[in-house]
This record gives structure tokens, sequence and C-alpha cells, in this order.
């Protein structure tokens, strides 16, 4: 699939293939073809799990993101004289930061809260009141609460859309988002319902789905792109892999999922490794996986990428930072643009 390109991506078309360049998102957005249909049904719409989402959705977000990637200078400020409210009751680095540059680069004002202390949540103050509030304050709220009852609590009286940034072990959506953005900018052709079976991708997950919210978010992104991935390999020697009904319910959608405990014996005929060893549990986080670590001297698969929602632990070593696996740093830095075409969306439709 070619779509024509307007001449200013066609100029800045470098030589050099990098992932921190422009030339992957140029790729993605030649690949495929724009359509806002699916991107007018999420105008005014809260984002609380992955599965609200469509693969159209996705692919188009993703696209959208590319071109805020390639050619930021064509940027709008739709936003301007939007307010942000930022309610993070629980730590993060890239996830606050990364939807606060979004905004800003939109061109709207943020409120940010970052020490649940600071609000009447410490003095007992119920979610859906803390709601009815800042429905007056802002014009979206993005909220990351270790109760993963909290954003349930707080729609019961909000007006204005949130967006989930992590609740609990439950879901982490616009996380999913930027992975899913890293693999299409990796390989577009995975966006393709007809892919080719040589384009077709396996993938290794070291962590818990039971556990991790990162980890239960992309699942169900990948099982919306099942036809693109030959296989899901789990690596996981806790008790517990998954949560009820979760393996039954992906398997339902399609995909072809196998749990493993040999990481090196499987390592060598995956394209990709996504790795993550942080689970919140209660008012504490735990780590798992110790287990298994990726270094220089794991047997990846030449052209193999590795990704890491990040935080890393042990069991990322920094010596594969200057290799070509390193794509985690890349899915960080896509996450900017994904929450940019994401909040584009949410709060108006026109861009
Ligand atoms: N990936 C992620 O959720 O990172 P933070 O905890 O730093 O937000």
């Amino acid at each position: 699939m070619v779509s024509p390109l307007n001449p200013l991506l066609e100029e800045a078309l470098p030589e050099k293939d990098e992932t921190a360049g422009i030339q992957k998102p140029l790729r993605l957005l030649k690949h495929v073809p724009e359509d806002p249909v699916p991107l007018i049904e999420l105008a005014n719409h809260s984002i609380v799990s992955t599965r609200q989402f469509t693969a159209e959705q996705v692919v188009q977000l993703a696209r959208l993101a590319a071109k805020h990637e390639a050619v930021p200078q064509q940027a709008r400020r739709p936003l301007v004289g939007k307010i942000l409210i930022s309610a993070f009751y629980e730590p993060s680095t890239r996830t606050r930061l990364s939807f606060e540059s979004a905004w800003h680069r939109l061109g709207g004002d943020i409120m940010s809260i970052t020490d649940p202390a600071t609000t009447g949540i410490a003095k007992g103050e119920s979610y859906a009141d803390v709601g009815e509030m800042l429905n007056n304050y802002g014009d979206l709220v993005v909220l990351r609460e270790t109760n993963d009852k909290a954003i349930y609590q707080m729609m019961e009286s909000l007006r204005i859309p949130i967006v989930n940034a992590g609740n609990g072990i439950e879901e982490h959506p616009t996380q999913a988002l930027a992975d899913m953005y890293t693999l299409f900018k990796w390989r577009p052709a995975l966006m393709d319902k007809d892919i080719e079976k040589t384009k077709k991708a396996r993938i290794g997950i070291i962590g818990v789905p039971a556990n991790m919210r990162t980890v239960r978010s992309l699942l169900y992104m990948l099982a919306l792109f099942h036809n693109s991935f030959e296989e899901v390999v789990i690596f996981c020697n806790e008790k517990q892999v998954f949560a009820e009904h979760q393996l039954e319910n992906l398997t339902e959608m399609g995909l072809n999922i196998r749990i493993s405990i040999d990481l090196n014996a499987d390592l060598p005929s995956l394209d990709v490794i996504y790795i993550n060893s942080i689970a919140w549990i209660g008012d504490d986080y735990k780590e798992y996986g110790q287990e298994y670590s990726l270094s220089k001297k794991s047997p990846i698969k030449k052209g193999a990428i590795v990704m890491h929602p990040l935080a890393r632990g042990k069991e990322l070593s920094t010596d594969l930072d200057n290799t070509p696996h390193n794509w985690y740093f890349a899915q960080a830095r896509g996450a900017v643009f994904v929450r940019m075409a994401l909040l584009t969306c949410l709060v108006q439709h026109n861009w």
C-alpha cells in the first residue's frame, strides 16, 4: 500500500536509517493510507482499556503519531486554551512527562498533581467527589493510581474525558499504543490484514501477564493483530501466569500463545523480545523474573529488536544500549507522538 506524501515529508528523508530518526515514521506513513473516520469516533471519549480500540483505530493513531514524529514543523497547536489535569498518585517518569510534553507540544496548559498527599484523597475524599471538582478545572484528566478501581469511581462524576495512565495491575492502554507504534515502525507490514507469511513476527514476552499492566494491555493489542504474529511466547515461571479467563480470551481472539521457561532456547528464533520486570502490588512494587535477563551475551537473533516499557532493572543490561537490538529508547521516545495523536483525537477531532 502506498499513499501520496506531501513534498515536505519526501524532502525530509535522511540517508541514515536509525530508530531515533525520521526514516522509520516516514516508512510507516508511506505504508498505510490516511483514514480519519476511525479516529473521529474517539472524540470526547475516555480511555480506560486497550479493549476499547479497533485495529483500524490503532493503525490510524500510529499513522498520526508518525506524522507528528516525522514532520514536527507541520504540527498545529489545536489545544491552545485547553487544560490538562495530570494526576499521578503513583510514581512515573515516562508516562507523566510524555503526556505533559505531548500536551505542551499541542499548545495546551497543564495542572499537575504529583504528590497524593496534596489533594483531598489523602484526607479520605472520594474519587467521585474529586472527579466532580475536576470538571470545573480542566478539559481532560490523565490518571495513574495504584488502586485499580479509582478511575471507575472518578468516572461516576466526570463529564470530561479521562485517560488511564496505569491503574494498579489492570491496564496501561497508552503504553500498549506506544508499543504497537514501535512494532509498526520496525515492520510496517504488521499493520496489514493480509500480511505475507514471511513478514509475520514471533514475539517473546518476558513477564507475568497476570500481574503486569503493561503486558496485559500489550497482549490485547497483539490479539487485535493476531494474524501478524506467528507465535507469542511468554517466559514466566510463576505459579500463576495468567489471570482468570485471560488466556482463554486471548486465544479466542486468535492469538497463538505458548508458555516457556527456557529463554535461551527460544531466543534465537524470536524477532521481538519484550521484557518487563516490575508489577505494582498494593502500595508497593514487586520485581519478577530475576532469573530471566538480557545482555549482549544472550543468543538474540540478528535483526531482532528488544523492547521494554522501562524503568529497567537488572533484567536488561546496559551493554545492549549501543546495539541495533535497542528499540526500548525509541519506544519511550515514540510515546510522546502517540500521546499527541490520541489527545488530539479525544479533545477535538479537527486535526
Ligand atoms: N512505561 C511506564 O509506565 O513508565 P513510567 O512508570 O515511568 O511512567
